[in-house]
């Protein structure tokens, strides 16, 4: 019976590009995952979209001097084509400004507000005296009264993780101008977290062996101190009230983005025909919805989206529907650091993907990141290790085996899959091995442990290497054809079987392995970037049509006679000079063309 696997990544704030950190923190974790189970026939739905609003957008808008509209549209297509270029294959990437979205987000607000877990408070606030306005979140810094941290940013301190309420900051100043905000009242709504507390007691008190240690003690800790937050702030951009009296307020951006998830999959259902489908994931209780994360984000997701979920329960329901879904799991990543030292955008410390696309195959920055996953402890990376890794790994132990296999198949049996004869023991031994595979990496990707199912399955490719160190072929072809045959024909099964068991990692270049066997059809569906029309507004999204995937995870049943492409090498080769040049990149200034804006 097909599961059905909801996958969903964190939205990317639309401020800034999209760099490496994004990609081992969530995006390509995602990624392989989702692939993965397609090709295990399971029913997925990958969805996300640009975070559009809050104070992220409009800091970085006011500071180019250009309106957060614009900032996020620019970032919102840049994302479109990075993704794309990776391969993130997304059911649905949109984003949080559509009528879709806003629509289900006030209703949402309605529904809370309804049930009672909504309430007025008036609140103290800072406000600039200077700029006569309030300032939210990020439009304050200061010192982080939990880790002394400075500047932390009002929303949050980078540093420590700690998610802050701008009054709380020591010695706190304005952004904008650096003056010394005052403290005035103001109205607000306010989340009353402490209704939940039961609910998530029970959701995070059982069942959750298969959670990180680090996710359930980060979640079980934040449980035990529930109390009302705001959830609309004063500031222009972002999803309305809807309520009179409430024009110059929004939704706090974090209460409106977790939405996201479900908001993608009714307008996901919605374009595709079937209105109704995204049911499936969120009212099916076999379903199992999968939040890929970094860690920063995980009391929002752990804590006050289930709790926004448990409040609004029976949401667009029919009868017989059941009740809505909560994450069945949170793999979120630690952070990668780059050469040693902390990811900063401030700083340009950064690895960004839109630039090392124009220099790198797609498949090779997949493939570094998904050895470097942060997923148990912060990870580094390293030019070097990049260089490493591509060279000695991917090219020596998987594109070299490709290589030569199916150049000496090309010289020796015509470029056709030879006729075995008989296999030896060891033909038959190391067949069985690469197909075993499908049961151990499975399992390691059933579980979220990518980076060691991603080991498990080199190591295979290193076995098939050591095979043909000894197994006769390239000496014996002369006095022995059958022998070379028999070789050639095993180390072909296994290049069939490997070919599936790293193409949830490196997607490209099994489909070019795919095709080199002789195989016609695509591994895995087709992206493509679409323009979805609502009744006001119009907009660009990335998706995939997977209805002519044929890639499936079970060892190839390669046919004897079956003719073979002319192979080409699958990896560049990377000198090492690579690591200085990409080195002097760090820490140098950097334009994005394009959005130079008028400040
Ligand atoms: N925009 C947030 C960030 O970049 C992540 C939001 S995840 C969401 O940290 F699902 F809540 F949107
Ligand atoms: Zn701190």
């Amino acid at each position: 019976m097909p599961e059905f696997i909801h996958v969903s990544l964190a939205w990317p704030y639309a401020n800034g590009d999209m760099h490496a950190g994004h990609f081992a923190g969530c995006y390509l974790p995602a990624d392989i995952f989702a692939r993965y189970q397609r090709m295990k026939g399971n029913t997925v739905l990958a969805v996300s979209g640009s975070d559009a609003h809050g104070t992220p957008i409009t800091v970085e808008a006011d500071r180019l001097g250009i309106t957060p509209r614009e900032v996020f549209e620019y970032y919102h297509h840049r994302f479109l084509e990075t993704q794309k270029q990776m391969g993130i294959s997304y059911d649905l990437f949109t984003h949080t400004d559509t009528e879709n979205h806003t629509r289900v987000a006030q209703d949402i607000f309605l529904l809370l507000l309804e049930r009672g877990h909504l309430h007025r408070e008036t609140q103290r606030m800072l406000y600039s005296e200077t700029e006569h306005r309030f300032l939210p979140d990020r439009y304050v810094e200061g010192k982080c009264p939990v880790c002394g941290f400075e500047p932390a940013r009002g929303d949050q301190c980078d540093n420590c993780g700690s998610l802050l309420d701008a009054l709380d900051l020591i010695n706190p100043r304005s952004k904008i101008d650096g003056s010394i905000p005052v403290v005035r009242e103001t109205e607000h709504f306010f989340l009353a977290l402490d209704d939940f507390i039961g609910a998530l007691e029970t959701y995070l008190g059982s069942g959750k062996e298969h959670w990180r240690d680090n996710v359930l003690k980060v979640s079980q800790n934040k449980a035990k101190d529930l109390h009302a937050r705001p959830i609309t702030r004063d500031i222009e951009w972002g999803i309305p009230i809807p309520l009179e009296g409430w024009e110059t307020k929004r939704m706090y951006v974090w209460f409106e983005a977790v939405m996201g998830y479900l908001t993608a999959s009714i307008e996901w259902a919605k374009n595709t025909g079937q209105p109704d489908a995204w049911k499936q994931w969120w009212y099916n209780p076999d379903a199992k919805l999968y939040n890929f994360i970094g860690k920063d984000n995980i009391e929002f997701h752990t804590i006050i989206w289930p709790a926004e979920l448990t409040g609004i329960d029976g949401l667009y329901a029919n009868e017989g529907d059941g009740h809505l879904n909560l994450p069945y799991d949170v793999p979120a990543n630690e952070f990668m650091n780059i050469e040693g030292k902390q990811f900063s955008k401030s700083r340009n410390w950064a690895v960004w993907m839109p630039d090392i696309l124009e220099r790198y195959a797609p498949d090779q920055i997949r493939y570094y990141i998904a050895t470097t996953l942060p997923e148990t402890r912060d990870s580094d990376w390293s030019w070097e290790g990049f260089v490493m890794r591509n060279n000695t790994e991917l090219l020596a132990a998987w594109g070299n085996l490709v290589n030569r296999v199916l150049s000496f198949a090309a010289k020796h049996f015509d470029g056709t899959v030879p006729q075995p004869g008989d296999l030896r023991d060891f033909d038959r031994e190391i067949i069985a091995k690469t197909e075993a595979g499908f049961q151990t990496v499975g399992a390691l990707l059933d579980a979220v442990k990518l980076r060691d199912a991603l080991a498990e399955a080199m190591a295979l490719a290193r076995e098939v290497n050591a095979y043909l160190d000894y197994a006769p072929w390239f000496k014996v072809v002369k006095q022995d054809k059958q022998a070379a045959a028999t070789t050639i024909y095993t180390a072909l099964r296994c290049i069939d079987n490997l070919k599936t068991l790293l193409a949830p990692f490196v997607p490209f270049s099994s489909q070019r392995v795919h095709e080199f066997l002789g195989y016609d059809g695509q591994l895995f569906g087709e992206q493509k970037i679409v323009t979805y029309e609502e009744s006001e507004r119009t907009h660009e999204a990335l998706t995939i049509d997977n209805s002519q995937a044929i890639g499936h995870w079970a060892a190839g049943d390669l046919p004897v006679g079956q003719a073979l492409r002319k192979p080409e090498p699958l990896f560049r080769k990377l000198e090492p000079e690579v690591i200085d040049e990409e080195r002097a990149r760090l820490g140098q200034p950097r334009e994005v063309a394009g959005l130079t804006g008028k400040a």
